[in-house]
């Protein structure tokens, strides 16, 4: 069963497979390359990578509307309970669970995970998904690291990656993470919201076809597609 995926910009995605949507860091209130509302999405589930401003978003006023399931790491999970979150899910580094929506495990990233108000987020994470049949992995924010080999090694039919460099990694170091991680397809975030973190995700495609064996796959800003296995 085929899984479909639309970007509103930055690390922000709406993933629905089998009649579930899931909405990953849902920065959408400020985020000057967002499209759409946060009024006007109502997910069954939301993940949330780490504790940054614009990795949680909107994640409280969307939860508090729909009732949603938040998915996120121990002292993030807290953090949305004291929030008066209700329909929360710790997890962590390492782990993993099979929830009604499908499997998600929690990989490392290399950054930091402060919340808004300055509370300690734990460690950041990135998201590993399967869906049905198709294994999804999203980064977070984080800089190259070895260990995407591993991470790799369960296949990936498709990986979101940052490359607007200062933040996260930038585009070079993509290519190093990309020939690691060996997906089918790879789709670059976290670039273009700001001034900071520009850059040409074209010449980005144009080196991922030249040095892996992936194939890049640039998404404008609300376009959807479909992910096969
Ligand atoms: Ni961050
Ligand atoms: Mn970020």
């Amino acid at each position: 069963m085929s899984v479909e995926i639309i970007w509103h910009g930055h690390s922000a995605y709406e993933i629905v497979h089998d009649g579930t949507l899931l909405l990953i860091d849902p920065f959408l209130t400020g985020n000057p390359a967002a499209k759409v509302s946060a009024d006007d999405l109502t997910p069954d589930v939301i993940l949330i990578s780490h504790g940054h401003e614009d990795h949680v978003g909107d994640t409280i006023s969307i939860a508090k509307r729909t009732g949603c399931l938040v998915i996120s790491n121990f002292e993030i999970s807290q953090w949305f309970g004291n929030q008066g979150l209700e329909n929360v899910h710790p997890m962590h580094i390492g782990g993993q669970n099979h929830f009604e929506f499908g499997t998600l495990k929690l990989t490392i990233a290399h950054h930091g995970s402060s919340l808004p108000d300055g509370t300690y987020g734990g460690n950041p994470a990135g998201l590993f998904l399967t869906l049905g049949t198709v294994t999804l992995y999203h980064a977070g924010d984080t800089g190259l690291f070895y260990d995407m080999t591993l991470i790799g090694e369960a296949g990936i039919d498709f990986a979101i990656l940052p490359i607007g460099d200062n933040f996260t990694m930038g585009p070079e170091d993509s290519i190093r993470a990309i020939q690691f991680l060996k997906p089918k397809q790879v789709s670059p975030c976290h670039y273009n919201t700001w001034p900071l973190i520009e850059q040409d995700a074209q010449a980005w495609a144009e080196m991922v076809k030249s040095k892996t064996d992936a194939e890049p796959v640039v998404m404008e800003v609300g376009q959807s597609m479909t992910i096969d296995s």
